[in-house]
């Protein structure tokens, strides 16, 4: 496992198994051939909304570490050839001992930034060369299935973007500074996005060149990819893939993943 994003970490890399790597590079559409998957998984921020001493994406939750829930989800699949872990300077030189027990020849750790649009583009910056469809998964979001996975990747490999997403269920409102509703929005055409988002690698690293010179950021890539005017298609996500993003939501991802088990 390499420490350091400056490091040439292409010598490093690996195809799991008994794929090999001297075949001919596929193309975005080939698929499962050669492993072209490279995955992003942002773990580089400072929780300050659940608080507390501990970061949230190393605590444990559903019987393991945040982020080890996501690393193995994606470590499991055959179509991966690496997974990024993005997380805060001081971590990537001491990493949580619990990372060693990954597969170390698909695992880099990449140093966060200020914002999450600059940690994945770190992030970005490390995958090895045969990756041609980049997955960008937050830490956050520990239970990510693999049939999510499989969705977005599908669309990726017809070249645009992929994102999970679910449809919004309650009636929203938009409301002024004073509380009073403004208006009431068409529900019906507005979806709550998660993470994975699935994109091809040259189009995402197009789309994080750009919001770089721009000084842009955003919440999730998909936006930056739409800023060029690609398309991004939603793909159905899950109830599952909640973001843990307080100390509630903890218990509830607890109570999820029994329920669920
Ligand atoms: N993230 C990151 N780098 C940042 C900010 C966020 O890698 N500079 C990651 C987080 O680690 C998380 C994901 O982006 O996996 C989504 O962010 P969020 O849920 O907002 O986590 P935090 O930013 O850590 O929490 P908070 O906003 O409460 O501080
Ligand atoms: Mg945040």
């Amino acid at each position: 496992m390499s420490t350091d994003r400056h490091d040439d970490h292409h010598g490093d890399v690996r195809a799991p198994g008994n794929l090999s790597r001297d075949a001919t590079p596929p193309d975005l559409r080939a698929g499962a051939e050669e492993a072209d998957v490279g995955v992003v998984i942002v773990a580089a921020g400072s929780g300050s909304r659940v608080g507390g001493g501990e970061l949230k994406q190393f605590r444990w939750v559903a019987g393991k570490p945040m982020l080890l829930h996501s690393v193995q989800a994606f470590h499991s699949r055959r179509d991966v050839a690496m997974v990024v872990c993005v997380l805060p300077k001081a971590f990537v030189g001491d990493p949580p001992p619990w990372l060693f027990q990954c597969d170390i020849d698909r695992l880099l750790l990449s140093v966060g930034g200020r914002e999450r649009t600059e940690s994945v583009a770190n992030g970005l910056e490390d995958l090895p060369d045969e990756v041609k469809v980049v997955l960008i998964h937050d830490a956050a979001r520990p239970f990510v299935s693999d049939a999510t996975i499989d969705r977005v990747i599908a669309e990726a490999r017809c070249g645009r973007g992929a994102i999970a997403a679910l449809p919004v269920v309650d009636t929203l409102k938009e409301v002024d500074e004073s509380g009073r509703v403004v208006r009431t929005l068409d529900r019906a055409t507005l979806w709550r996005a998660q993470t994975p988002q699935a994109f091809p690698r040259d189009l995402i690293e197009q789309a994080h060149a750009k919001a770089r010179a721009e000084r842009l950021t955003a919440t999730d890539d998909a936006a930056l990819f739409e800023r060029l005017g690609l398309p991004v298609v939603v793909v159905r996500g899950s109830e599952r893939a909640m973001k843990i993003t307080d100390e509630g939501d903890f218990a509830r991802a607890d109570a999820l993943f029994t329920v669920n088990e």
